[in-house]
C-alpha cells in the first residue's frame, strides 16, 4: 500500500468561493478540525493577500499541532517574506510558492518570456528555501503548459529546492487520461524528479477534479489538493471526502492509504457548511443527506435483506450514523412494516396491507413521510377509522 499525502487547501482555495470567505476564530476552528482528522498538510490561507490571511495562518501556524501548516506566496520576494514571517512560528511548515507556465498566461497574463519564467521560478524557489526546507512549487495552469517547457520549468524548480512539485489543473480542463499521461511524462523525463513529491491540485469545471486526482496518483503522484466539501474557484477543487473514501473503499483497485479518519468526513464537512454558508447538496456523495438514503422499495427490501445489496460503503464508517429508509411514494411493504416495528407496531399481514394501501394514498400527496404519519395511519387502522 503506498500512501497518499492529504493536502487541504479549504481555508485557501476554498475561501475563495464567492462568498465563503471565514474569520479568525472560524478559521482556528476549521483548521483545528482538519488536523485532528488526520490532513497531513494544511494551506491555512495567502499572507499576503490580507492583513486578516496574515493573521490567520499566523495563528493556525501557532497553535495548530500535527499537520504541516502551509501559505501561499506568488514567486517574488514580498510574497514569500510575508508566508514565511506568518508561518515561522509552526512546529512543520511550508511555503508554496506559484507561477503560471502555460502559454496563454506567459503572453497575457505575465508578458513574460520562458526564459524570465524559469529565472523567476528559480529565485523564488531558492528564496522559500533559504528560510524553510519543506518548498512546494505550482506551477500554475500546468496542465495547460507545453510539455518540453513543463519538463524545464520543474527540473529547474527542484535544482533550486522545491521538495513538492504540484501540477495543477488550474481551469479544470483535463481529462482522466490526460492527467495520468503528464504525471507519465514527467515521472519519466524529468532527470531529478524523484528528489521531490509530485502533487495533483485539480479543480471541477468538468466535473472531473476527483477523477483526475484519481488519474494523477495511478501514475505516481505522492499527495493530493483538495478540499472539503469540494469548495474552491468557480466550480471548486476535488472533494477530499470523495477522494479518501474512493480510496478507502476502492483500496483493492487503488493499493493507496491516507491517514484521514473517515469517521470525521461528516462532521467536518457540517462545520465547514456553517462555517462558510455553502450548503452541502443533498445528493452530494459521502457527505450529502441522500448519500445513503434509500427510498425505492426494491432497494429497501435488498437493504433490509442485506445492505451490501445496495451500499458500497457504510454510513457510519464516514460519520453518520445510520442508513436512512426513507418512506415515500416509491417504498414498499418490507420497509414499512420495519418502521412501524421500529416505533413500536407489530402488524399482521392484513394490518400491513391496509395500512400500505392508505400510505400509499398520503405518499402521493407529500413528498416524504414522516414517524408522525406513519403512527397515525396504524392508530386509525388499530381503531378502524
Ligand atoms: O489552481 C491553481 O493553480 C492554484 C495554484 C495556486 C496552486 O490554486
Ligand atoms: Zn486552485
Amino acid at each position: 500500500m503506498r500512501h497518499i499525502r492529504i493536502f487541504d487547501t479549504t481555508l485557501r482555495d476554498g475561501e475563495q468561493s464567492p462568498g465563503a470567505s471565514m474569520n479568525l476564530s472560524e478559521k482556528l476552528e476549521v483548521a483545528t478540525a482538519l488536523s485532528d482528522m488526520g490532513v497531513d498538510v494544511i494551506e491555512a490561507g495567502f499572507p499576503i493577500a490580507s492583513p486578516g490571511d496574515f493573521e490567520a495562518v499566523r495563528q493556525i501556524a501557532m497553535t495548530v499541532r500535527g499537520s504541516t501548516i502551509c501559505g501561499l506566496a506568488r514567486c517574488n520576494e514580498k510574497d514569500i517574506d510575508r508566508a514565511w514571517e506568518a508561518l515561522k512560528v509552526a512546529s512543520s511548515s511550508r511555503i508554496h510558492v506559484f507561477l503560471a507556465t502555460s502559454a496563454i498566461h506567459r503572453q497575457f497574463k505575465l508578458r513574460m518570456t520562458t526564459d524570465e519564467i524559469v529565472e523567476r521560478a528559480i529565485a523564488g524557489v531558492k528564496r522559500a528555501a533559504s528560510y524553510c526546507d519543506d518548498v512546494e512549487f505550482s506551477p500554475e495552469d500546468a496542465c495547460r503548459t507545453e510539455h518540453d517547457f513543463l519538463c524545464r520549468v520543474v527540473e529547474a524548480a527542484i535544482d533550486a529546492g522545491a521538495t513538492t512539485i504540484n501540477v495543477p489543473d488550474t481551469v479544470g480542463y483535463a481529462t482522466p487520461g490526460e492527467v495520468y499521461d503528464r504525471f507519465d511524462m514527467l515521472r519519466n523525463r524529468v532527470p531529478n524528479i524523484d528528489k521531490a513529491i509530485l502533487s495533483t491540485h485539480c479543480h471541477d469545471d468538468l466535473g472531473m477534479a476527483v477523477a483526475n486526482s484519481m488519474a494523477a496518483v495511478a501514475a505516481g503522484a505522492g499527495q493530493i489538493e483538495c478540499t472539503i466539501n469540494g469548495i474552491g474557484e468557480r466550480a471548486g477543487n476535488a472533494a477530499l471526502e470523495e477522494i479518501v473514501m474512493a480510496i478507502k473503499t476502492r483500496q483493492d483497485y487503488f493499493h493507496l492509504t491516507t491517514g484521514i479518519d473517515s469517521k470525521r468526513l461528516v462532521p467536518v464537512s457540517r462545520l465547514v457548511s456553517k462555517t462558510t454558508g455553502i450548503n452541502v447538496q443533498r445528493n452530494k456523495a459521502i457527505v450529502g443527506r441522500n448519500a445513503f438514503a434509500h427510498e425505492s422499495g426494491i432497494h429497501q427490501d435488498g437493504m433490509l435483506k442485506e445492505r451490501s445489496t445496495y451500499e458500497i460503503m457504510s454510513p457510519e464508517e464516514v460519520g453518520f450514523s445510520k442508513t436512512d429508509l426513507v418512506l415515500g411514494k416509491h417504498s414498499g411493504r418490507a420497509a414499512l412494516a420495519d418502521r412501524a416495528r421500529q416505533l413500536g407496531f407489530t402488524l399482521n399481514g392484513e394490518q400491513l396491507q391496509s395500512v400500505f394501501d392508505r400510505f400509499k394514498v398520503l405518499a402521493d400527496k407529500k413528498k416524504e413521510i414522516y414517524d408522525g404519519d406513519i403512527v397515525a395511519l396504524v392508530q386509525q387502522q388499530i381503531s378502524g377509522t
